[in-house]
């Protein structure tokens, strides 16, 4: 990480130096008040002044034009002083009135620089501009040496405080003093303006005309004076020399050229002098004092020549103007490119932090690439070690699980055969007390060992996951209640109150009845086990706010659990002090069905006090996978009638049912005598669901609703001969495949020639043999059942060979039941409900006679037919197309996977095979 940040401050310093803009030094400001600043040699001063600034764009320059008003220059110099100036140049209006302002600008040490005219006090340090003195003197030179030192000379003078006025004229009367044969003929004042000379020369026109040569201080006034001379066309040619030369239209020098102007001595503006000392001044170099500019007389001579020195001056001034905008033209193309420049530089500085940065990242990136590759290798080869090392176990398992399940097993028929005998010798009369106890005892933990391998087994089967849900909708309350029911005798034997209570608005869930039923037995016998007489048991059923899971709770007033117990008492085989199971194998069994339901069971308790137990089970189907939930389809059960079909088969643990399993088949017991009919249940129900009846009556109502796969009947009944009840199974269509094993102690022939006429299958004589009356319902119900294969496999060859077993109600009812499924076999909507109403026989009927004779299920039997046709209609040469709609088929694919499925290769598959031979 560490080196992240040292680049991220490398970044950051980089965009702090290259975005930053320079810290920006104080521009320095140069400060020009100008006396007035309208005529045009002030004009050229300023431009002058300025175009020796361009080249200096560093320095900021503020300029104020006084007009010529004492005053007013005073207070602009005072307002610039406040900007916080860096040099002050000055040229005074009047040297007296301005001497205080400028020389206390001089004693801020802030620079000041005079040019042209001066102040009073010399307090400056710099001036700049010609000997005002000098110049007079020139003039007063240049007149004699016109006049050849003899004449009349009159005189025009500027603003009297001005130093140049009064040095000019100085200069020039001292010269003119010097010649005794020259006078000074009219002295008028003009203050350096035209108008004013103008109108001075016409008051004293008379005077000053008489003169040979009039002297102004500037050309301005000269240009006055000849005006007036004009206008009063005075024909004496009077020369008029005046001061400045300047070039450009209408000034001294073209007025020089026009002959306007005899002569006019150069007075330069000294803006460009001016400035270049100023920036000496600022910035500390060497600089003269005293810049007095050079001078010299301008008449018809020379001032062509100057005029065209100045233009060319000009002309290369304009040069220089416009490189000097080219520069600064290309001053902003170099900073907008410098600008570029350092955008780019930086981007690029950027771009090599950035790379070395990716180029440091993606090497480190990559040296962790390979250390996880490396350990993805190492993780990997450890995963084929633990793959390897678990298939390794499971087979263990595996050998070890079907080691468990082979022994539970074979526990079961030794065990089977020593209660078989036990019960047969209690039957005895002949026994001492002594005997019966011992045999019970035998009897009793025999049996207590069936149970225990009987759990084992389901346990077993249940960790295997052998046991799969077949959750389908159950009607809660009657559940409930025949569990309850079958209960009943213990709970009143126990002086037990039970209560069910249903505090939801459930009327059916989603659940395996079967394997539920286990549950809530379990917990039953055990609630019933750990309470005392009068105790009282409830069972509450309740729902949760979000209304997604229900509650059954089993609660019992009885001793409770210990709290050393409570955390254990699901786990297999824990017995602890207040063990619920006799085998500890119960609850772990229950716990494992409630998960499979996908819910949980839990218990609380307080010794002495009760328990209770509560499984909490989600509400609705959503939480089951597809495979765990009882299909249903138009030929098949509907939830309802599926329900019939269980209620059909439920048998509880009471007096008159014992149930097995699902798969197993059922046996329908008559016996009058409860000790009989108790030790046929012992002997059957390890291997059958069992339907106990005591009479008649009761059988009648049994076969009723119940289609057991046999019946054994005892011959003389309380209300009547088991004669009667084989009668009826046999005429009755529906039930006529039922076999019947008449079972008397009516030895006699007639008796057994009667059964045969009404077509029992079998005879046992009392007392029986346990294991003969076993092997002969095994051997009756596995001849069925082969027969069961054989028609199944082959219905529509069904002939008169195999009517000898088939007795005439069952063919009828096969040979129906083909012609019906045939006659329909093209429609889609063939159902159960359409077939069992053409044959007159009930849903739940038909499919239980099917089930019976075939072994398969309607729907089963519908589709077999289908796809029996279909393949001879392959065989005619009918094409698939043509097929599927013809045999029922809804769709193409759907007709061909089940082709598939039956035959193991594709119709089309088929076809080709056919075709081959
Ligand atoms: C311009 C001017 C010039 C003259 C100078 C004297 O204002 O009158 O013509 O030479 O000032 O200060």
């Amino acid at each position: 990480m560490g080196k992240y940040f040292i680049f991220g401050g490398i970044l950051t310093l980089l965009l702090f130096c290259g975005c930053q803009p320079k810290v920006q030094k104080k521009k320095q400001v140069i400060a020009f008040s100008q006396c007035i600043g309208s005529d045009a040699w002030r004009q050229t001063m300023l431009e002058e002044m300025k175009r020796e600034l361009s080249f200096n764009p560093d320095i900021d320059f503020l300029y104020r034009d006084a007009h010529g008003d004492n005053n007013v220059q005073i207070n602009q110099i005072r307002e610039l002083v406040k900007q916080d100036i860096d040099l002050l140049i000055v040229s005074p209006n009047e040297a007296e009135p301005l001497t205080p302002i400028v020389d206390s600008v001089f004693q801020r040490n802030i620079p000041v620089i005079v040019t042209d005219r001066k102040t009073s006090s010399g307090q400056y340090n710099a001036y700049v501009g010609a000997d005002n003195l000098a110049i007079g003197k020139l003039a007063g030179q240049y007149t004699r040496t016109i006049l050849h030192g003899k004449g009349s000379v009159g005189l025009v003078t500027g603003l009297s405080g001005t130093s140049a006025s009064i040095e000019r004229e100085k200069g020039f009367m001292q010269q003119i003093e010097d010649a005794a044969t020259i006078r000074v003929n009219g002295v008028i004042q003009g203050d350096w303006e035209k108008n004013k000379a103008y109108s001075e020369m016409r008051r004293h026109i008379d005077q000053m005309a008489q003169n040979d040569i009039i002297f102004t201080l500037n050309d301005q006034m000269a240009m006055g004076v000849k005006k007036a001379l004009d206008e009063a066309q005075i024909k004496k040619d009077i020369k008029i020399i005046g001061v400045d030369a300047l070039p450009g239209p209408g000034n001294g020098l073209e007025q020089i050229i026009q002959n306007k102007m005899f002569a006019s001595i150069l007075y330069p503006t000294g803006g460009t002098e001016a400035i270049r000392t100023a920036l000496a001044i600022i910035n500390h170099q060497n600089y003269r004092r005293e810049n007095i500019l050079a001078t010299v007389v301008i008449d018809q001579t020379n001032a062509e020549l100057l005029a065209l020195q100045s233009d060319k001056i000009k002309q290369q001034q304009y040069d220089i103007d416009k490189r000097q905008e080219f520069i600064t033209e290309q001053n902003k193309i170099y900073r907008d490119q410098k600008s570029v420049l350092n955008v780019v530089v930086v981007s690029l500085v950027l771009a090599v932090v950035f790379g070395g940065i990716s180029i440091v990242v993606i090497k480190s990136n990559w040296e962790k690439n390979k250390h996880l590759e490396i350990q993805n290798s190492e993780i990997l080869a450890q995963q084929k070690q633990i793959v390897d090392m678990n298939s390794k176990i499971q087979q263990a398992a595996e050998i070890k699980n079907n080691f468990f399940t082979n022994i539970s097993h074979e526990f079961k028929t030794p065990l089977t055969l020593i209660i078989a005998p036990i019960e047969d010798l209690q039957l005895r009369t002949d026994l001492t007390e002594e005997v019966k106890e011992q045999l019970s005892r035998i009897r009793r933990n025999a049996k207590k060992l069936q149970r225990l391998v009987s759990d084992l087994i389901d346990i077993h089967r249940i960790s295997k996951s052998k046991i799969k849900l077949h959750a389908a909708l159950v009607q809660i309350d009657p559940f409930i209640q025949q569990i309850t029911a079958s209960f009943r005798p213990l709970f009143k034997k126990n002086r037990i109150s039970i209560s069910y209570v249903n505090k939801t608005r459930l009327k059916e869930v989603w659940m395996d009845e079967y394997l539920m039923e286990q549950v809530l037995s379990n917990l039953l016998s055990n609630a019933i086990k750990h309470t005392a007489a009068s105790g009282r048991i409830e069972i509450i059923l309740e729902e949760n706010n979000f209304k997604d899971y229900f509650y059954l709770r089993v609660m019992d007033n009885g001793l409770g659990i210990a709290p050393s117990d409570i955390e254990h008492i699901f786990d297999p085989f824990y017995q602890g002090a207040s063990s619920r199971d006799g085998s500890g194998i119960g609850l772990a069994y229950s716990k494992q069905i409630v998960e499979l339901h996908h819910g949980q069971i839990t218990v609380s308790s307080k010794t002495g006090h009760g328990s209770i137990f509560t499984l909490r089970l989600p509400i609705g189907n959503n939480h089951y996978e597809p495979a765990e939930l009882v299909k249903f389809d138009n030929a098949e059960k509907s939830p309802m009638q599926q329900q019939d079909i269980l209620d059909t088969t439920r048998t509880v643990k009471d007096n008159n049912l014992s149930f097995r399993s699902n798969t197993s088949k059922s046996i329908m017991v008559v016996e009058d005598d409860d000790e009989i009919r108790d030790y046929l249940r012992s002997l059957l129900e390890g291997d059958y669901n069992l339907f106990l009846a005591k009479d008649v009556q009761q059988a009648n109502s049994m076969m009723k609703t119940h289609f057991p796969d046999l019946v054994i009947t005892d011959i003389m009944l309380p209300d009547g001969s088991g004669m009667d009840i084989l009668k009826d199974i046999k005429a009755f269509y529906q039930t006529a495949h039922i076999p019947v094993i008449l079972l008397s102690a009516l030895a006699n022939e007639e008796t057994m020639m009667e059964g045969n006429k009404l077509m029992a299958d079998d005879y046992i004589a009392k007392p029986f043999h346990a294991e003969l009356l076993r092997i002969r319902i095994s051997n009756i119900l596995q001849s069925r059942h082969q027969l069961k294969e054989k028609y199944s496999s082959n219905v529509e060859q069904f002939d008169n060979a195999q009517a000898e077993q088939v007795n005439e109600n069952d063919k009828r009812f096969l040979n129906n039941l083909a012609a019906i499924v045939e006659s329909k076999l093209s429609d889609q909507r063939l159902s159960v409900d359409g077939i069992a109403g053409d044959l007159h026989l009930s849903r739940v009927q038909l499919y239980r006679k099917v089930k019976h004779l075939l072994d398969c299920s309607v729907s089963e039997y519908i589709i077999e037919r289908r796809l029996k046709k279909a393949k001879s209609l392959i065989a005619e040469g009918l094409t698939i197309n043509e097929i599927f709609s013809s045999v029922g088929f809804s769709s193409a694919s759907y007709f061909a996977s089940a082709f598939k499925r039956k035959y193991g290769q594709s119709p089309s598959a088929f076809k080709k095979e056919l075709d081959k031979k």
